[in-house]
């Protein structure tokens, strides 16, 4: 599927979910290299989770760096994007797409047999999910997180940063000038 398309894809899944999709197009390359420039990508058997690819432009650019000993699963709600992404993926046997809410992030890691995540890359609108909806996911990320899990989301404001900081501890903040709209990337690590 062209870029293109992807884009138009996107726009219509927002006005159709606007709160679920929460943006109004696809992450720019800008914030993609950006919010992966915190991944080490050298370290061996990699365990990458992604929380809301969406039409996967941080799953595009993650698999380039992926080893074969590396593993990449997915998470996605919206039906359209999941199918989109294992038509996209199939040729990855380290890239494993479900379709799911990151609420049930536990589950898919016991089915996958992973015991141990090292980065978890999130692109869920937090901003625009009901506050319950985003307490839920934060406790659910953090219950899966040992000590050296990183944690990268990016939000189009610091309006969120309390929430965080009620779980995590934030390593960085970047800012991406950029992307529409601009976005902040917070790195972060459990609480402990
Ligand atoms: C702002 S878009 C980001 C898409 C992509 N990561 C990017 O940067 O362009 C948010 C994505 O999160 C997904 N999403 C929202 N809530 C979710 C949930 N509870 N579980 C899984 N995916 C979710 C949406 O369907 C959408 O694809």
């Amino acid at each position: 599927m062209s870029k293109i398309i992807e884009k138009i894809e996107f726009i219509y899944q927002f006005l159709n979910k606007p709160k679920t999709v929460g943006a109004i197009t696809p992450s720019s390359k800008h914030l993609t290299k950006k919010i992966l420039s915190f991944v080490d990508f050298k370290k061996e058997g990699l365990v990458l989770l992604e929380y809301g690819p969406g039409t996967g432009p941080f799953t595009s650019e993650i698999v380039k760096y992926l080893k074969p000993t590396d593993q990449l699963i997915v998470i996605e709600l919206n039906p359209k994007f999941a199918t989109d992404l294992k038509e996209k993926f199939k040729d990855y046997k380290n890239v494993k797409i479900h379709e799911d809410c990151v609420a049930n992030t536990q589950k898919i890691l016991d089915k996958e047999g992973i015991k141990k995540v090292d980065y978890i890359i999130s692109g869920i609108p937090f901003s625009s999910l009901p506050k319950d909806v985003t307490e839920d996911i934060l406790i659910n990320t953090k219950s899966i997180m040992s000590n050296t899990t990183i944690f990268l989301t990016f939000q189009y404001s610091k309006f969120k940063k309390e929430s965080f900081e009620k779980y995590f501890e934030i390593i960085d903040v970047k800012f991406v000038f950029w992307n529409i709209p601009s976005a902040f990337v917070f790195c972060m690590k459990k609480l402990v």
